[in-house]
């Protein structure tokens, strides 16, 4: 896809991050936009500085886990705009640290957002896009999707998921005319990489020596440690345009995830090291960090 002007495009999870990025991008490149979100008082604020930049844009609450929501959203795009040029899957949430302790309503909360956002944008926008012959399907992923040495466990299950069916409807629709691009972002600077300590369940031996208190100023630096060298969303997503400007499959924003790939091709021996080391220097990193704050969280774990 050389050129967004006078295009339209539909985006998930626009209220903030690389979905606000994104649409910002694209406004100043001419694209009509659809812009969805749960969070509707940011998503507003989003439309008003899309709206200056003098494109076309519409808002509409859309779950991504709620095919109902896909529907009406579609119906209402295709009165609103015509014909779809570029989806871009971008809503993904991030949830699940304690191993032992992952609710099952967290793994499948997980699923319904991460992996059911781009089921159902699919079985919404797809069969028009056949029909035409045309059109640009780009889903964020993560490097998550690709290694598995981060956490949260379900987020990378759900990550995996969204890669594969990237790859299998890349392969699937490309003689039918549309574009199929995977997204694979390292570390941006958003929201979904700030803790929110309001949603950490603690273990409850942990709470009791330590208190809520310690403990949500402990996990609100961690990312802090984890995440160093995180760009921001805007210098990411010219990255991202960049790579659907190519029609690649794959859009990476780091060299890291296409070198651990072509290890785990090359040598599978390294890769296991390297996935295992992976996790045990987070781990350190993590530990460390704890330790800092008092906290000797191993006892816990
Ligand atoms: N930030 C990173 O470091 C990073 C790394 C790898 C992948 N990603 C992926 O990038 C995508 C965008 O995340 P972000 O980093 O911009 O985070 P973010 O939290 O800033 O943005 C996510 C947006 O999705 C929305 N959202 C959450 N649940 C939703 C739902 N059920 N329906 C509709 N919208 C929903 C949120 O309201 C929010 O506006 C996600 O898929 C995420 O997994 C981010």
């Amino acid at each position: 896809m050389k050129d967004f002007k006078d295009k339209n495009g539909f985006i998930t999870g626009a209220a903030s991050g690389i979905g606000r990025s994104f649409a910002l991008a694209l406004a100043k490149r001419g694209m009509n936009l659809y812009i969805t979100d749960i969070n509707m008082e940011s998503l507003e604020k989003v439309k008003l500085e899309i709206e200056k930049i003098g494109v076309k844009v519409f808002v509409c609450k859309c779950d991504v886990s709620r095919y109902k929501d896909f529907e009406k959203a579609a119906k209402d795009f295709y009165e609103k705009l015509g014909e779809l040029d570029l989806l871009i899957n971008n809503a993904g949430i991030s949830m699940g640290f304690d191993l032992l302790n992952i609710d099952l309503k967290v793994w499948k909360r997980v699923m319904d957002v991460n992996l059911g956002s781009i089921i159902h944008s699919i079985k919404a926008f797809l069969p028009r896009m056949i029909k035409r012959g045309s059109g640009y399907i780009a889903n964020v992923a993560s490097g998550a999707g690709i290694l598995g040495i981060a956490e949260p466990i379900p987020y990378i299950a759900s990550k995996f998921g969204v890669v594969g069916l990237s790859e299998t409807f890349f392969a699937r629709l490309k003689n039918l005319g549309i574009n199929v691009s995977v997204i694979v972002p390292m570390w941006i600077k958003t929201n979904i990489i700030v803790v929110d300590t309001d949603k950490i369940q603690y273990p409850p031996k942990l709470l009791e020596d330590f208190g809520k208190e310690k403990l949500d100023k402990a996990y609100s630096t961690l990312m802090d440690v984890i995440a160093e060298g995180a760009i921001s969303p805007d210098d990411a997503v010219e990255f991202y345009i960049e790579g659907i400007q190519k029609n690649q499959l794959y859009i990476f924003d780091n060299p890291y995830y296409l070198e651990a790939l072509e290890m785990k091709g090359k040598d599978p021996k390294q890769y296991e090291d390297h996935i295992v080391e992976g996790f045990t220097n987070r781990g350190k990193a993590f530990r460390e960090h704890f330790h800092k704050h008092g906290i000797d969280i191993e006892k816990y774990m």
